[in-house]
């Protein structure tokens, strides 16, 4: 038989804290490309690589860490789990707790979560519960619940959460043979910037690597309390995923970045949409907006001097464009893509693609 991926607990199962006892719950996430993206490299002159989550089973790197999240759950005996959750982590916590037939409550905020990742928490039949709040307060709730019921929480202040993302880390070093110089991600809790943090230290300790990357992380202008140095009440942005005002793994981030010679900055919504576009048009990787800004932010790093040429970057897109895709037909200047709609008529299509009779190809 072909060789199948099994999942990053197989695929680690030497580097996670599982044993024969632990039923390993998984849909086949990791694995997941590590695309050059020689449009990039052009613009920047870094040797510019995508790590495109996208491609896990429920569309959003999220998949790592909640496949360890609930394996080690129902080895627990847990047959409820609880998340809070701006979409991605209530697609997945649903679409896990699914496969493992145990139940999923998810608390999302109410009417700011996109309609691809609110469709998939119904699908795998998450009970779905919006609040008239915003995020932070999805996971006050969320916490307070698995302190005071029987429900396993599954966000990432669950260092199995952290634990399984950071696979992502040993992937991108396995196919780069080092660490990269350079690693951008968008940063909403900073659980991902955390755990990539975390990936690299250990392949460094174990002496596959002879670095570890400056890690550069991103959040939108106005939700960047990283970047403020305070927590926003109101956070806002169109990039739904990363609208946090006060990021769960604040301090674990923060001394992440101290040891990576590392950097928080922040990028305006405009900006985000004009990356997404970039990927999609020259690279050929569609992301949800909150991922865009890794590009976003390896383009306004190049533009400030702060990227020698040639350093090995790796962007992380975290998910994938069809979660959220109504920003694709979104113009610049606002206004909205309309298809151009003609008869059938060979010519008339020919005419309004601009195609000449016996031209060349
Ligand atoms: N990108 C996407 C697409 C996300 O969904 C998230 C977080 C992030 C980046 C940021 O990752 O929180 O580890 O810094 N989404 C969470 C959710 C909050 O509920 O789906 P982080």
């Amino acid at each position: 038989m072909a060789h199948q991926w099994r999942g990053v607990l197989r695929e680690y199962s030497d580097r996670l804290d599982i044993s024969d006892k632990t039923p390993i719950i998984t849909l086949g996430e990791g694995g997941t490309p590590l695309l050059p993206a020689p449009a990039l490299s052009a613009m920047t002159g870094a040797k510019v690589f995508v790590k495109y989550e996208g491609m896990n089973p429920t569309g959003s790197f999220k998949d790592r860490g909640m496949t360890m999240a609930v394996s080690k759950a129902v080895e627990d005996g847990a047959k409820a789990i609880i998340c809070a959750s701006t979409g991605n982590t209530s697609a997945s916590a649903a679409a896990y707790a699914a496969h493992a037939g145990i139940t999923a409550a998810v608390l999302v905020p109410e009417g700011k979560i996109s309609m691809g990742k609110l469709s998939q928490a119904v699908a795998h039949n998450g009970q779905l519960i919006q609040l008239k709040g915003n995020f932070d307060d999805c996971l006050d709730i969320a916490r307070d619940l698995a302190k005071n019921y029987p429900v396993h929480l599954v966000n990432s202040v669950n260092n199995d959460r952290i634990e399984g993302q950071k696979t992502a880390a040993f992937e991108v070093v396995s196919v780069l043979e080092d660490a990269p110089d350079f690693h951008f991600l968008p940063v909403g809790n900073a659980g991902n910037y955390t755990a990539y943090s975390r990936g690299y230290a250990e392949e460094l300790a174990r002496g596959v690597t002879t670095k570890l990357p400056r890690m550069f992380g991103f959040q939108a202008s106005g939700s960047a309390p990283i970047v403020l140095g305070h927590p926003v009440k109101n956070p806002d942005t169109l990039a739904s995923a990363i609208r946090i005002g006060n990021p769960a793994s604040w301090e674990l981030a923060l001394t992440a970045r101290d040891n990576t010679n590392g950097y928080f900055g922040a990028i305006d919504d405009e900006t985000i949409l004009k990356a997404q576009r970039i990927l999609s048009a020259q690279v050929g990787i569609f992301v949800e907006p909150a991922s865009a800004i890794s590009v976003a932010g390896l383009l306004e790093r190049a533009e400030a001097g702060e990227i020698p040429a040639g350093s090995t970057v790796v962007l992380t897109v975290t998910g994938h464009g069809l979660k959220d895709p109504q920003w694709a037909l979104r113009k610049e200047d606002g206004s909205q893509v309309e298809p151009t709609v003609v008869s059938v008529d060979l010519e008339e299509v020919a005419g309004v693609l601009g195609l000449v009779k016996g031209g060349l190809h």
